[in-house]
């Protein structure tokens, strides 16, 4: 699986324990396009490489981390053909996966806790997308039914 990574400053040190901890798994691609200090930064700039990158087709999954995880998932679902789900604990991330078929994981560095966010990005990354009913609805999302 090849996944893409980034944050803004705010989350730099949960994108950094993430990309160490994909880093141990040699089946993941990992390419990590920053930021790579706590200096300030604009997040939409990191949202904006991720999401065309994922849309291109580049990469499987992304993962985004800011302090909320809101600025980067309202850039990111500005993109037809983005799923980003911006999870606060594992149920919602399994869903977003089951149900949604999201192809970017989007976390708040100043909200979730080191150890919760490795277990929902692992999650995120094996749980499959459920299908059925649900893909219609998933095309309905892009109005391409
Ligand atoms: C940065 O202070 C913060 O605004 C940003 O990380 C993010 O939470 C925006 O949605």
């Amino acid at each position: 699986m090849r996944i893409i990574i980034g944050s803004d400053h705010a989350g730099f040190d949960l994108k950094e324990l993430c990309r160490r901890h994909l880093e141990k798994c040699s089946d993941f691609v990992i390419k990590d396009v920053g930021v790579y200090s706590t200096d300030s930064c604009d997040y939409p700039i990191i949202a904006h490489q991720i999401s065309k990158a994922v849309v291109k087709g580049e990469y499987d999954r992304g993962l985004l981390i800011c302090g909320t995880g809101l600025g980067m998932s309202i850039t990111a679902n500005r993109y037809n053909g983005i799923r980003a789900a911006l999870c606060h604990n594992l149920y919602t991330v399994r869903m977003s996966r089951l149900h949604n078929d999201a192809n970017i994981l989007v976390m708040g560095g100043r909200v979730i806790g080191v150890g919760i966010a490795i277990e929902m990005l692992d999650l995120f990354l094996e749980t499959g997308f459920e299908g059925g009913r649900h893909l219609n609805r998933v095309k309905q999302i892009d109005r391409k039914v």
